[in-house]
């Protein structure tokens, strides 16, 4: 079969799959192709069991690989065929060097720059889907079009929008899509080709276009504000432990105001996930570069009050465990960073993990998804950590209960049954106040939630 345009996407991830995805089962006359270097992670595409646990997706990769989606290694031949290419490689935040910790370590996106380039004998449009600092376009673009072969490349920016959980959802109806590219009749040009294959199932009026530095930007400052809000409403949780304020019902009640809206208010132990702290570092690294000191500082706070969120609830813990959980059982309710998902990336777990270890205490973690990552997040642990898929039996002997991912299914566990199991006197820790508080109270468990008070037996 004649395909109307080849596309090609450089990285397989949690971004790179289900778009691609999405676009093939969306536009059947287009090929689609995804390639990554990482032969197991193609092999599981390939496979019954895709290597990303995301709602529905199984079913869009059923329908659409074989037709007009695969996925391989063979990058350079990839590359030779496509018309367009998405990348989408991984741009994890920089640990060596001239901002280690904070600037984005481009070294992924370079090295597929210059494969792009040595394997290119015809004019192509990349797409970053990654996201990059603002103007890295730029860069790409240099290094791109310093070529001899008379090859045009156009560099534009189209950044995902996508929540892990509900990757399909977002992909099918996004709030929008914003695809930069220059201003001159080139840029346009390849502009208009990536707003065409979008136009394939997202309403015009959905599909936002503008120059490639607002587009970069743009996807770095949706994040920030975002995570902007959780803080925002973290630190105001704390605030109301103080006061017998219900953080809940403040944010309920903010939330009512049309111009602040009730989403991304929820009061948690922290927000997780690969993109939030690492595009507000990145951004905090571009504003002290141009020398907006201020800004930098403003957007950091960000990064800090969420950090001082999960120092606050480990804390708490030991606090009103009568300080020391040595030795104590201590099971955490979920691992990944949401629920939805086996992602455990900056996973507030993560951290109150490592934190209860240091005092000693014996954790045992429990998730319906994430076990696998969370092996592989703690596989320097040597004592002090079990895994564990059934809640129930993670529970039994444990002096306390930390809920840190909102999975549906702890909310409608036997609580009555694990309060039986338990040591006593038991505790519940719920750090995304999803349980029924006053219920487990009743039961006899001591519970204390995020920006609430606490309600205790003694
Ligand atoms: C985020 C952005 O939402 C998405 O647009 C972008 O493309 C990638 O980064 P993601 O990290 O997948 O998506 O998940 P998101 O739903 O934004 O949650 C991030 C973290 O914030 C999670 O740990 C979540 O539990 C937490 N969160 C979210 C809260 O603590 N409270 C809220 O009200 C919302
Ligand atoms: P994201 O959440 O942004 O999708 P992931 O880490 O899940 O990030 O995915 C990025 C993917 O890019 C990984 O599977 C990685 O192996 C792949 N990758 C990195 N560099 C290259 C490269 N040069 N060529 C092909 N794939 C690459």
């Amino acid at each position: 079969m004649k395909f109307e345009k080849n596309i090609l996407c450089i990285g397989a991830g949690y971004v790179g799959g289900p778009t691609m995805s999405m676009i093939a089962f969306k536009c059947p006359q287009y090929k689609v192709t995804v390639v990554d270097i990482n032969q197991a992670r193609i092999d599981a595409w390939n496979s019954d069991v895709i290597p990303i646990y995301e709602p529905g997706l199984d079913d869009l990769v059923k329908k659409t690989r074989g037709r007009n989606l695969f996925f391989s290694t063979e990058t350079d031949k990839g590359i030779r065929e496509a018309d367009l290419i998405f990348v989408s490689v991984n741009t994890p935040t920089k640990t060596f060097g001239q901002g280690a910790g904070k600037a984005a370590d481009l070294q992924y996106w370079e090295k597929t720059a210059r494969q792009i380039l040595a394997n290119s004998d015809s004019d192509k449009i990349i797409i970053e889907k990654s996201t990059l600092p603002v103007r890295t376009a730029e860069a790409m673009e240099r290094i791109l079009n310093a070529n001899s072969k008379g090859v045009h490349f156009e560099v534009l920016s189209n950044p995902e929008f996508l929540a892990e959980g509900s990757a399909v959802q977002d992909l099918e109806a996004p709030d929008r899509v914003l695809v930069g590219s220059r201003e001159t009749t080139e840029g346009i040009a390849a502009r208009r080709t990536v707003v065409d294959i979008y136009a394939n199932w997202v309403p015009r009026n959905r599909i936002i276009e503008s120059n490639v530095w607002s587009a970069e930007l743009s996807k770095l400052t949706a994040n920030a504000f975002l995570a902007q809000r959780i803080s925002s409403i973290n630190s105001i949780s704390a605030l109301c432990e103080k006061t017998e304020a219900d953080v809940d019902e403040v944010a309920y009640a903010i939330g009512t105001d049309s111009r602040i809206g009730p989403r991304f208010l929820k009061s948690s132990v922290g927000f997780g996930g690969s993109c939030f702290q690492k595009d507000i570092l990145n951004l905090v690294y571009i504003c002290h570069t141009y020398g907006l000191h201020e800004v930098a500082d403003y957007w950091e706070s960000v990064v800090k009050i969420n950090q001082w969120q999960q120092r606050r609830f480990i804390l708490n813990m030991l606090g009103n465990m009568f300080n020391t959980v040595a030795g104590k059982r201590i099971a955490l309710f979920g691992f990944a960073f949401k629920a939805n998902t086996g992602d455990t990336r900056e996973s507030p777990a993560l951290a109150i993990t490592r934190g209860l270890l240091e005092e000693r205490a014996d954790i045992i973690i429990t998730d319906p998804q994430a076990i696998p990552h969370a092996k592989e997040d703690l596989k320097d642990v040597k004592h002090g950590l079990t895994f564990e898929s059934d809640p129930y039996q993670a529970a039994k002997g444990a002096h306390a209960i930390a809920v840190m991912t909102e999975w549906k299914l702890y909310a409608e566990l036997d609580y009555q049954r694990i309060f039986e199991s338990m040591q006593q006197p038991a505790f519940i820790f719920d750090g995304r106040n999803v349980l029924d508080h006053r219920k487990l109270f009743k039961i006899g468990f001591n519970v204390f939630a995020i920006g609430k008070m606490p309600l205790k037996h003694f």
